[in-house]
């Protein structure tokens, strides 16, 4: 079999290809339906198939003989702690917790938003929730209480489970005030809460309502998994968009068990045994796909950690978990090796520790840049290969696929469309591009098992935003183009989200909250380049005739605004007051030229525009 055999069997003949990959996992009921077509080309995949996602990625483990073996290693520096557990030990403690939840009313169906630091008990709750058959929402938890506010009256929790506190380089982040704020402001209110009390900070619990972790499981007794319909949602999570609220991307159970699994194979190439470590948060689809799911799907062991890339202590801090845990294949954004690079460009601290164990690297959230994918292969020797993928997906649209057999790379490309993914190039009317030539990247449906099956509450959104822009197509929102060979090339956004640092964020969500300040008559948000996150939030603001507040003093408050309404990792630092914005004489702001303008760019003033002596004001205020 090779790549391109695979792929073309998987377009040609999609039914029969994923009936063979869905006999890698364990069905409870395995499906006779491999497709059920809705309409527009989409539909349901497994319909009548049933399973359950905690069974699948522990008890089955457990029947094949490997309870024994580590499922997850928790390497914490920012506590100085190291702890494992078995596929037993982890098996137990989610059936326990399970049994708890249970025993206060969660049932299939129900909605928990997980609200957690890197820590075990995150996992745990995710695991215990699938084994209900009870939807899990996680949220990051770098988030403010106000976007958590948003996802509790989206989801309509019956509870909320959290910790007593996030750590973070320089400081503890208490995160019950946050949830008991996000509660006060949410119209929708949780039945209960149950909170993991750490050393750090002790949080106050309200009666009746909150609930001390430990005497939460203490004397439950353990839950059996709950078989489901393979097209019942797991998970729901949350992804910025170009409006001020949120998408809850919806994830089915069947679908999205076999595409890890395959996935696994195929683009990582891990087998049962092997460790992993994707470096991400759980709050995102990397640690959804890849920390907890595919590789505990897999048989592997999967490494939790909660740390950085660097200051936790240093630079080497990679290196060192990988050393210490063994690591086979190591997975994060290019954010983090750029801020390894920096710290430490000649990779001195890579000597220092052995990384033998390691056989590639991966990466994906952002676009990887040359000097660092350059960087990365030149110092460690490894394969170093970057994957597209979105939330909405779960699992790489385009990948190279390692586990039929690894390709020549290309820098700045993310390789060949992945089996089931029909990538295609095209103009604004829809029609495909010629190679080499730039357009929308969209995928010809069916999308295969594991991508979005809507958007939860709200399947008009889903198909206004994905399936509607091009009948018979989804619309990944991403621009980019397919060289003669066949590789995919992946440019950037084609909306108005952003990418800081890995992290999906809309500019639009930022001009609301900078457009509710009163001084504010006008504002725009664009992301500027940024030499280690990729992208930040860079603001233009248009101040209301009379206000007398200072420019300094409104810049703060703005900056302010952002970060307590989205949260830190928002990193919004900088608003340049102007006197006018760029427009198209239609009253369109010109987002792009303004980042060209914000990146020293070239730019060709647009035939549109309404007046063109904007933009050298505009220069002048950059340069300035
Ligand atoms: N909880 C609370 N706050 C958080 C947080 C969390 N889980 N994660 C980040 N923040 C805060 C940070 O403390 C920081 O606050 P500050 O402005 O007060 O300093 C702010 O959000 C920005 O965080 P971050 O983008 O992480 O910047 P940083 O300077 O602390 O670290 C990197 C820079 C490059 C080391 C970091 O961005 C990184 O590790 N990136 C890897 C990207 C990644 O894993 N992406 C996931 C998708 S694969
Ligand atoms: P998220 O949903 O947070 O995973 O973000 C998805 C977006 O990140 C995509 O739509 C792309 O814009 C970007 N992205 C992810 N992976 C890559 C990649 N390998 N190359 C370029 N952009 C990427």
């Amino acid at each position: 079999m090779t790549y391109h055999s695979e792929f073309k069997r998987s377009i040609e003949q999609p039914e029969d290809f994923w009936r063979e990959q869905s006999t890698m996992i364990d069905w409870h009921q395995p499906p006779q339906t491999i497709w059920e077509k809705l309409e527009n080309g989409h539909g349901h995949w497994f319909p009548d198939g049933t399973l359950n996602t905690s069974d699948i990625a522990l008890d089955a483990h457990i029947r094949a003989g490997r309870g024994e073996q580590k499922a997850l290693i928790y390497d914490s520096p920012v506590t100085d702690t190291q702890q494992s557990y078995t596929y037993q030990e982890l098996r137990d403690q989610v059936a326990v917790f399970a049994g708890a939840l249970r025993n206060q009313g969660v049932e299939k169906g129900d909605r928990v938003i997980i609200y957690m630091p890197m820590i075990p008990q995150a996992v745990i709750a995710m695991l215990a929730c699938a084994r209900l058959g009870a939807i899990h929402s996680v949220v990051f938890g770098g988030f403010a209480a106000h976007e958590l506010a948003v996802r509790i009256d989206d989801a309509k929790p019956k509870a909320i489970i959290t910790a007593s506190c996030g750590i973070e380089v320089s400081r503890v982040i208490e995160y019950k005030p946050l949830v008991d704020d996000a509660i006060a402001e949410a119209v929708h209110k949780p039945e209960f809460c149950v909170l993991y009390q750490r050393s750090q900070v002790t949080a106050s619990l309200i009666p009746e309502r909150d609930h001390d972790w430990n005497n939460f499981v203490s004397g439950a007794a353990t839950a059996d998994p709950v078989p489901v319909k393979a097209t019942d949602p797991l998970y729901i999570l949350y992804t910025s968009g170009t409006t001020g609220k949120p998408k809850g991307v919806v994830r089915d159970n069947g679908g999205h068990a076999v595409a890890m699994r395959y996935s696994m194979s195929l683009v990582y190439d891990a087998r049962p045994g092997d460790v992993y470590w994707a470096a991400s948060d759980v709050g995102w689809v990397v640690g959804h796909s890849y920390i907890v799911y595919g590789p505990l799907f897999t048989g592997c062991t999967t490494v939790l950690y909660e740390g950085k890339p660097v200051r936790t202590p240093d630079a080497g801090a990679f290196w060192r978990v990988c050393q210490d845990h063994k690591v086979n294949i190591l997975f994060t954004a290019p954010t983090a090796f750029r801020a390894v690079r920096k710290e430490d460009p000649e990779a001195d601290q890579l000597r220092r520790y052995d990384i033998s164990s390691l056989k590639r690297i991966y990466l994906a959230g952002e676009r990887l840049d040359p000097p660092t994918y350059e960087w990365l292969r030149e110092h460690t020797g490894l394969p170093v290969l970057d994957h597209w993928w979105q939330t909405e997906t779960g699992w790489a649209i385009c990948c190279n696929p390692v586990g039929i057999d690894m390709v020549q790379t290309k820098p700045g490309s993310a390789t060949y469309p992945s089996p089931g993914f029909n990538v295609q190039v095209l103009d604004p009317e829809g029609l495909p591009v010629q190679a080499g030539e730039q357009g929308d990247v969209a995928v010809k449906l069916p999308l295969p098992p594991g991508c979005l099956t809507s958007v939860w509450g709200d399947d008009d959104r889903f198909k206004s935003t994905y399936l509607s822009p091009i009948p018979g197509y989804y619309a990944s929102g991403d621009g980019g183009y397919i060289d003669e060979e066949g590789y995919v090339f992946i440019m950037g956004r084609t909306d108005d989200v952003i990418n800081v640092a890995g992290h999906r964020l809309s500019t639009g969500e930022m001009e609301e909250i900078i457009a509710s300040h009163p001084a504010v008559a006008e504002c725009c948000v664009v992301g500027a380049n940024d030499e280690l996150k990729g992208q930040v939030p860079l603001g233009l603001v248009l101040v209301k005739d009379g206000a007398t507040i200072s420019e300094e003093e409104l810049e703060e408050e703005l900056v302010e605004m952002v970060r307590e309404r989205i949260g830190a990792i928002a990193c919004f630092r900088q608003a340049i007051i102007v006197d006018r914005l760029p427009k198209t004489r239609s009253g369109k702001i010109l987002r792009r030229v303004i980042r060209q303008i914000a990146d020293g760019q070239d730019y060709a003033v647009p035939s549109t525009i309404d007046d063109p002596a904007i933009l050298e004001e505009i220069s002048q205020h950059f340069s300035s």
